[in-house]
């Protein structure tokens, strides 16, 4: 049979939906041109969808059937994500990326529903990528509400004896059902309703025990499963742009939750069933008095630096901070001192956190400098103001071998001449361990709530 002139557009047009993705995905990865790299994927994803509905033919050479059905679901869909996108706090991102993300899972898992029956005949390499699908589809969807449920404050942890085990069952148990669906030569319902029933338990109880704040390891972990369940379905269909896109998400997910490990110096089975930063952390053995600073004597200590280094942490969101942490940037820059900001990958508690935080305030991007840069800044840097970071700092990582955090890379502020730690009290960080930093004698701390702090040090630098 001749190609026909739809089926080149169609594949013409997921090329290049292809291509956009991969583009898009690369321009990501900078905060210049990450806001063109969004609409750049969203373009390619819209020219494959219009693709479809105008050009796709069925193997009887038939065109899309309820196409008005099809409109309306996704004018449904795009009113409700605009909206919920829209409405959002900047520091309730991670549960709406959980959410979106659950709804991806559940999409990859209903075309494993849908399809199965009329390809029972079509041998096991196709059941059991329907098999697949829908098992990964459906963990990522009801593991994701859960994400989102606790990040959302509505769910706490929930942990009892032997759980890892019954959790381990369950999936071998899964994987069995799964085969057994794979070489059915019948259509077996009972057996496919029973999987995805057990793959939403499991999805549910997989994620249940984990700690709230290892929620966004675990979003990045679901999100690469969306993206392996969605590949799966690209591979049912032969549609070479769900392949394209479900292997990205999947690969970038994967690599998000590698680094983000190994930036916490954790293994992803520890995240997994680890419960760090419960009751049980190890203690930091960090001794010796703290010395406090006034507002007044921090003012004059930055204003007449040369060289500044703000290292923004966790509590710089929970104060909303970013705005007033800008302010301070710019009077000190108008006194002529040069400041900078440190920031580590795993500052706060999700992926680029602390880049979010300051791009909202308009901090610009060139004053931002990753890890290995700021560290080999520091012994130049008159002072170091810690604002509401912790563990990033925390020198127990470099020189305390039975510490959780050791072997962690972490900002190296004890090595900048002066360090003022802004926080409100001696607490601890998400690690749950003491902090040796704090009682160094180049540290003084300017206890408070960020926000405060910095607009007295604003007001008081201003009537220097
Ligand atoms: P943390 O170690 O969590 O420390 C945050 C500190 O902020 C606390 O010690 C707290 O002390 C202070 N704080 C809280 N509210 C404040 C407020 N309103 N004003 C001033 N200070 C406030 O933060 P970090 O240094 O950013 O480290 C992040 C941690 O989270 C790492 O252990 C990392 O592994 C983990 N983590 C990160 C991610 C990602 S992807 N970023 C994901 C999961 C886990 P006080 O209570 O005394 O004020």
């Amino acid at each position: 049979m001749s190609t026909s002139y739809s089926e080149i557009i169609l594949w013409l047009s997921y090329i290049i939906g292809s291509v956009s993705f991969i583009v898009g995905l690369k321009m990501l990865s900078h905060p210049e041109s990450a806001r063109r790299g969004n609409l750049v994927a969203a373009a390619g994803m819209t020219l494959a969808i219009v693709a479809t509905l105008f050009f796709y033919r069925t193997p009887e050479g038939e065109h899309l059937r309820n196409i008005p059905l099809i409109l309306a679901a996704m004018a449904l869909g795009s009113f409700l994500g605009t909206q919920g996108a829209l409405r959002v706090k900047m520091t309730a991102m991670p549960q709406m990326v959980s959410l979106f993300n659950g709804m991806g899972g559940a999409c990859a898992a209903m075309i494993s529903l849908m399809e199965y029956s009329h390809n029972v005949v079509n041998g096991p390499l196709i059941l059991s990528t329907i098999a697949a699908g829908l098992i990964i589809g459906g963990i990522s969807f009801s593991g994701s509400l859960i994400a989102f449920l606790k990040l959302n404050g509505n769910l706490g942890d929930f942990r009892y004896q032997g759980q890892n085990i019954v959790n381990g069952l369950l999936l071998i148990l899964l994987i069995a059902l799964g085969a057994w669906l794979t070489f059915s030569s019948f259509s077996n319902l009972p057996l496919l309703y029973s999987i995805a029933f057990l793959t939403l338990l499991y999805g549910v109880l997989f994620v249940l025990p984990i700690g709230g704040a290892d929620m966004p390891v675990v979003i990045s972990l679901l999100n690469s499963f969306t993206g392996v369940a969605a590949a799966f379905g690209g591979f049912l269909y032969n549609n070479q742009i769900m392949l394209t896109g479900g292997i990205l998400v999947g690969s970038a997910g994967t690599i998000l939750t590698v680094l983000m490990c190994k930036a916490m110096n954790r293994s992803l089975l520890n995240v997994l069933i680890g419960n760090f930063g419960g009751t049980n952390a190890a203690q930091g053995q960090a001794q010796g008095a703290v010395r406090e600073i006034q507002v007044s004597d921090a003012a004059v200590l930055l204003a007449y630096s040369k060289k500044v280094m703000v290292v923004p942490g966790y509590g710089l969101a929970v104060a909303q901070a970013q705005h007033i942490c800008h302010e301070l940037e710019k009077i000190l820059e108008e006194k002529g001192v040069e400041v900078k900001y440190a920031i580590h990958p795993v500052a706060g508690r999700m992926p680029g956190h602390m880049n979010v935080l300051l791009a909202e305030a308009d901090v610009p991007y060139t004053k931002l400098l990753e890890m290995e840069e700021a560290n080999s800044e520091m012994p130049s840097t008159d002072v170091v103001v810690v604002v509401g970071a912790n563990d990033v700092v925390n020198p127990a990582a470099k020189n305390n071998p039975s510490s959780p955090i050791y072997g962690m890379p972490i900002l190296e502020v004890e090595e900048a001449q002066n360090v003022i730690v802004l926080k409100r009290s001696m607490g601890k960080g998400y690690a749950g361990i003491e902090n040796e930093l704090f009682y160094s004698p180049k540290t003084r701390m300017l206890f408070g709530d960020a926000k405060d702090s910095l607009q007295k040090l604003l007001n008081e630098i201003k009537n220097l």
